[in-house]
């Protein structure tokens, strides 16, 4: 009869280690929540945009604590690899929605460079949105190539790469409950 060793499977590498706690998460997306409520109130038709995947988890939870109606939708994008300019964004995944006259709040986990950013505000806003604003739940400002008006901003940090609550590494960490820094060598 063939055994099963336990020690088999190759040793995890160790969990990142953590910038932002869950319960910091939480906290966080909930004031953003109650400033967004507040700022929308009187909006007949918002509608949160995100851009997949990693501003997915962040999305929700917000959403979650919004008390208006709202619309969710999503992008997709990528950047043109291989020798082509760093600000070339391609859209792989357009919206389903018209966003003529509607109030559109483009969530995003992270606002680095800010080439994404910018090319989707520019999108939404030649399409005849009555108002874009931003919000992202990070931000490193020290990364930024491009200006990108971040209406409501979730926390500011370290030029780290972070992953967790949405943010991968090679589609890896994404369903981390928090915000964690991968630390090399380990
Ligand atoms: P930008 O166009 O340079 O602002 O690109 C932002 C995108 O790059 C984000 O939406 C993320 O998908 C990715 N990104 C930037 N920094 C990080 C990081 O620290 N961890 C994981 N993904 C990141
Ligand atoms: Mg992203």
């Amino acid at each position: 009869m063939i055994r099963q060793m336990p020690s088999s499977s190759p040793p995890r590498p160790a969990p990142p280690r953590v910038l932002i706690s869950a319960d910091d998460l939480q906290r966080r997306v909930a004031e953003m929540a109650a400033s967004i409520n507040r700022d929308y109130a009187e909006s007949e038709r918002l509608i949160c945009v995100g851009v997949l995947k990693g501003s997915v988890f962040f999305l929700v939870d917000l959403v979650k604590r919004l008390e208006l109606p709202v619309a969710i939708d999503f992008f997709q994008t990528s950047s043109y690899g291989g020798g082509t300019s760093p600000g070339e964004v391609r859209i792989r995944k357009d919206l389903d929605l018209p966003v003529r006259d509607a109030d559109v709040l483009l969530v995003e986990d992270i606002v680095d460079t800010g080439y994404t950013l910018r090319t989707i505000l520019d999108l939404l806003r030649w399409r005849g949105a009555r108002s874009v604003k931003l919000c992202a739940l990070l931000d490193k400002a020290s990364r930024r190539e491009v200006e990108v008006p971040i209406a409501y901003r979730g926390f500011a940090i370290e030029d780290l790469f972070v992953v967790g609550y949405g943010l991968d590494y090679a589609e890896r960490y994404r369903n981390l409950p928090y915000i964690g820094v991968l630390e090399e060598g380990k």
